[in-house]
């Protein structure tokens, strides 16, 4: 089957068309059209966002359709939630034109289910059983992953996502936004000298069951930087701060994804998200893992941000298994990931 994947959730203009039967797909194009405009307002202002998405969804599914060298599909996918609504009507609106007027089904992916099956796009065995850690600019996610489609959601932010955190930090330290790959050089170049921040919620006593067990929590550690950012000398002390945000949020996200693959007993361990494609996680992750005999598996920084090739692969999932959405498909802000097995 072929098909078109279409994503507009926040800020980026993605259109990627894939051929593929199961697990066994072939990505024929991904165009990617980022709004650098957002920089100047240091984060994302949703009615420019969908002011740009309106002009640049049919350049940039004209590119995918040229870069693939096709101009047929046999169904159209796109992101229907969540995300901001204006910018998701965008798409859903264009999906729903297309589809009706090519006579071809369109079915709705949810946002977070495709960055799931981000990974699976470039390594043959990130597929299920795995404990997944989903790490974006609007959500943070642990996961178990029984089959594609069976999703155990054991914990989640209280309060900031990880990229959200990473976003402010960078805004206290001044450095541009998006700040997560800015905040991540900084911190790999520096040395955390007096700085150390306390890992939150990761309370060695903790026992599964309890609700602190598998959620995290940011808002903290963000204060935690505010503070230290005002008792010193920023110009001097960013590179040092920075370093202590990123070892703390490193040491929190890898202590909480042991802590579920262990109690799981999963072999693989699947990372997704914009926060993925911090090598330095990514590193951590390996190091904890490998020696227990435990994969990890992270997208190239490309497949790791917003991308419609994700949503197209999670899009064939569902064609697959006979689901299509109907012509009056709405967009949602936030709804619940679909397929959640109880915990
Ligand atoms: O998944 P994504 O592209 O969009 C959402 O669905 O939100 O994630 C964007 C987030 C931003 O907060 C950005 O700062 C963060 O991912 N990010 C990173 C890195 N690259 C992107 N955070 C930490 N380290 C990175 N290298
Ligand atoms: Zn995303």
């Amino acid at each position: 089957m072929r098909v078109l994947g279409i994503e507009t959730s926040c800020d980026e203009t993605s259109a990627a068309i894939l051929d593929g039967v199961g697990d066994d797909v072939s990505l024929r194009s991904l165009v990617i059209l980022s709004q650098d405009v957002h920089r100047i307002f240091g984060g994302v202002v949703p009615e420019i966002a969908s002011r740009a998405h309106l002009t640049s969804i049919v350049p940039v599914v004209e590119r995918a359709f040229a870069d693939a060298g096709v101009d047929t599909v046999d169904a159209v996918a796109v992101t229907n939630a969540p995300g901001l609504v204006g910018a998701l009507l965008v798409g859903v609106s264009y999906a729903k034109a297309f589809a009706f007027a090519r006579g071809v089904p369109v079915i709705g992916v949810h946002h977070m289910e495709g960055h799931l099956f981000a990974t699976a796009l470039e390594h043959r065995d990130a597929v299920p059983p795995f404990t997944a850690l989903l790490v974006s600019g609007g959500h943070t996610m642990l996961l178990d992953v029984e089959a594609w489609g069976r999703y155990r959601l054991l914990g989640k932010t209280r309060d900031d996502a990880a990229g959200e955190a990473f976003d402010k930090v960078a805004k206290l330290l001044g450095l541009p936004y998006p700040g997560g790959p800015h905040v991540e050089r900084l911190a790999a170049a520096s040395e955390s000298g007096d700085f150390r921040f306390a890992r939150p919620m990761v309370r060695r006593n903790q026992i599964h069951g309890d609700a602190d067990f598998y959620d995290v929590s940011f808002s903290g550690l963000k204060t935690a930087v505010l503070t230290a950012v005002k008792s010193s000398n920023v110009e001097e002390s960013r590179g040092a701060i920075a370093r202590a945000f990123h070892d703390a949020m490193v040491d929190t996200l890898v202590e909480k994804t042991t802590r579920a693959a262990r109690q799981f007993a999963r072999s693989r361990v699947v990372l997704g998200g914009g926060v993925a494609g911090n090598a330095t996680l990514v590193a951590a992750m390996r190091e904890r893992f490998e020696p227990r005999g435990v994969q990890v598996f992270a997208p190239s920084a490309r497949l790791a941000t917003d991308n419609a090739a994700m949503i197209a692969r999670a899009g064939l999932f569902h064609l697959e298994r006979g689901e299509q959405s109907p012509l009056d498909l709405n967009a949602f802000s936030s709804q619940p990931i679909p397929g959640l097995v109880a915990a």
